[in-house]
C-alpha cells in the first residue's frame, strides 16, 4: 500500500516548501511509503520550480500549461498517482499535515473507504474566520446536506481508496471535488475526522464570488444526476 498525497498549487511559492517540510515531519516516521504529486498551472511566481527544489525525490510536479481550476487539478493529480491511498490537501497550510496519520487511520484498518478532514464535528473548528466566510461556508455545507450527510462536503482535505473513484465519471468544474465524489463515489463506509483551519499566512486565496456560482451549479448538476439515478 502506498499513499499518494496531490497538493494543488497556483501561486503558493512561499508556501510549498513549509508543507513539504511538515509533510515529510509527519509522514517519515509512519515508514509508510507515500509520494507527494504537485499539480501546478504553471504559476506565474515560480511555484513549480520551488516545489521540485523543496521535493527532491519524494515526489512529483506536474505542470499543466493553462490554469485550469481547482477541481481539475487534484483529479489530475489523482490520475497520475501510483498510490492506492489517495489524499489532497491545500498547499498554503490550512490543512494541518500533522493530522494525516489520523486521517489515514481509518483507511487502514478497514473502518472507511473515504475519510473527510472536517470542521464542523466536534474538535473541529475555524481560527480567525470573519463572520461573512463562517456564514458562506456554513449555508453551502447547510444546502449540502440534502445531497450528503456528512458536515464537511465544502471540505479540501480528504483521503479515499482509488476504487472509489475508479471509473466513477466526475465533473471537474470548480472547487469542491469532495462533494462530487461524496455524491458519486463508491464508498460504502465515509467519516469525518476534526481538523484545525488555519487561515494562510503567505500569498492569496483564489476563491471568489465565482466558487460561489460554481458551487450553486454543481449543486443542481448533482441533484440532476441524483434523480437519473432513480
Ligand atoms: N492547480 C491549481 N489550479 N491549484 C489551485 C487553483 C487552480 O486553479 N486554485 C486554487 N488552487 C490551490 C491553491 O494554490 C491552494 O493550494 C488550494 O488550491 C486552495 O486554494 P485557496 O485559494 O487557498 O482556497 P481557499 O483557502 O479559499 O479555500 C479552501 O478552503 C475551502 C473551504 O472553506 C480550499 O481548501 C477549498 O477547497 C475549500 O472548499
Ligand atoms: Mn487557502
Amino acid at each position: 500500500m502506498k499513499l499518494s498525497l496531490v497538493i494543488p498549487t497556483y501561486n503558493e511559492r512561499d508556501s510549498i516548501q513549509p508543507i513539504v517540510a511538515r509533510i515529510r515531519t509527519a509522514l517519515d516516521p509512519l515508514k509508510f511509503p507515500y509520494e507527494i504529486l504537485v499539480v501546478d498551472d504553471d504559476s506565474p511566481d515560480g511555484t513549480a520550480e520551488a516545489a521540485r527544489e523543496a521535493l527532491w525525490g519524494s515526489g512529483r510536479v506536474l505542470v499543466r500549461r493553462e490554469r485550469r481550476g481547482l477541481a481539475s487539478a487534484i483529479l489530475e493529480g489523482f490520475e497520475n498517482a501510483a498510490g492506492e491511498i489517495l489524499g489532497t490537501l491545500d498547499a498554503d497550510g490550512s490543512h494541518p499535515p500533522e493530522k494525516i496519520p489520523d486521517f489515514l487511520n481509518p483507511l487502514l484498518v478497514g473502518n472507511a473507504d473515504l475519510v473527510i478532514a472536517s470542521r464542523y464535528v466536534l474538535g473541529g473548528d475555524t481560527v480567525d474566520w470573519t463572520c461573512a466566510r463562517r456564514f458562506l461556508s456554513r449555508t453551502a455545507n447547510f444546502f449540502a446536506r440534502s445531497l450528503t450527510p456528512v458536515h464537511d462536503a465544502t471540505s479540501g482535505c480528504f483521503f479515499l481508496k482509488r476504487s472509489v473513484i475508479a471509473g466513477v465519471p466526475l465533473n471537474i468544474q470548480g472547487f469542491k471535488i469532495a462533494l462530487e465524489i461524496l455524491v458519486k463515489g463508491r464508498h460504502r463506509t465515509c467519516c469525518e475526522i476534526p481538523y484545525s483551519f488555519q487561515n494562510r499566512r503567505a500569498g492569496l486565496s483564489k476563491m471568489g464570488l465565482g466558487v460561489g456560482f460554481s458551487f450553486l451549479a454543481q449543486m443542481a448538476r448533482l441533484h440532476v444526476w441524483r434523480l437519473q439515478q432513480r
